[in-house]
């Protein structure tokens, strides 16, 4: 009976010591990663994030958190732009822009500003093959159109998203480029472009992106009357074929 129990005992342990510490410890690691991906914010300073994809565009931006402040456009400097993130799905996927950091790089991009924690973790989650750095404010210049006086950039503490390790890669056939993320993109820089009477803003957005590549999918809902779900699509194509006419030539539309 003793060693019965003994026995019974001895495997009754050894299941909580199983079931137990492996979980604890990785519980333990993916908190760990979090932080140190996504670090707390300064509660004593005002929260910005540095939005250069999806983000400039209010309408994607609000998606995610809906009292955020007004998108103000600006030149990033010290890192570039790049096509460098595999978004991983259990569908068909596609590759998302990112930034590298680069010594004498620059792109346009906007600052917004964000009311609370439960925002900055919001965002967070959105982008999930990211990691959220923090910028030195000198890197960041507020653009200004020429009709308006000098605006200094607010104080406070800046954000922005850089592609994960594991997520980094450029456009392959599996991953490609696809136009709706680039009308997303584009249609924002339009739209500060607009809001902020910005000559060449959208041209900028394109000029200040390494990696245009094919393969590049048309995956607009209507691709032959694209206007009815963009409005914008006329002046993106415009926009893609001055820039980049060879890539623009070669824009697949799926079969
Ligand atoms: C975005 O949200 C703000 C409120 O934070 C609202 O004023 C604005 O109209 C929204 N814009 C769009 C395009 O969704
Ligand atoms: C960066 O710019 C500075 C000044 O314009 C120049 O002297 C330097 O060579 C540049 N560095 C690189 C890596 O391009």
């Amino acid at each position: 009976m003793i060693s019965v129990f003994n026995h019974s005992f001895c495997i009754y342990f050894l299941l909580i010591l199983i079931l137990t510490f492996p979980k604890l410890s990785i519980q333990r690691t993916i908190n760990e990663n979090e932080l140190e991906c996504n670090p707390k914010g300064d509660s004593q300073k005002d929260q910005y994030i540095v939005g250069y994809g999806s983000l400039i565009k209010t309408f994607s931006k609000n998606r995610t958190y809906k009292n955020t402040g007004e998108n103000m456009p600006v030149l990033i400097n010290g890192y570039s732009r790049v096509w460098n993130c595999k978004g991983v799905s259990a569908s068909l996927s596609t590759t998302y822009l990112g930034i590298v950091p680069k010594q004498n790089g620059t792109l346009n991009g906007v600052v917004f500003k964000i009311p609370n924690s439960n925002a900055l973790e919001a965002y967070d989650e959105r982008e999930l093959f990211y990691c959220r750095e923090e910028v030195d404010r000198d890197k960041i210049s507020l653009l200004v159109s020429s009709s308006q006086t000098p605006a200094n950039l607010p104080s406070g503490q800046f954000w922005i998203y850089v592609t994960k390790p594991q997520y980094t890669a450029f456009p392959t056939s599996e991953f490609p480029i696809v136009q709706s993320y680039v009308d997303t993109f584009l249609s924002g820089c339009l739209e500060m472009q607009g809001k902020h009477s910005l000559e060449n803003f959208a041209d900028d957005c394109i000029k200040t992106t390494e990696g245009w590549t094919n393969p590049w999918i048309n995956d607009r809902i209507f691709p032959r009357r694209p206007f009815v779900y963009e409005p914008d699509a006329g002046k993106i194509d415009k926009l893609i074929s001055k820039h980049l006419p060879k890539h623009f030539k070669t824009i697949k539309v799926e079969k």
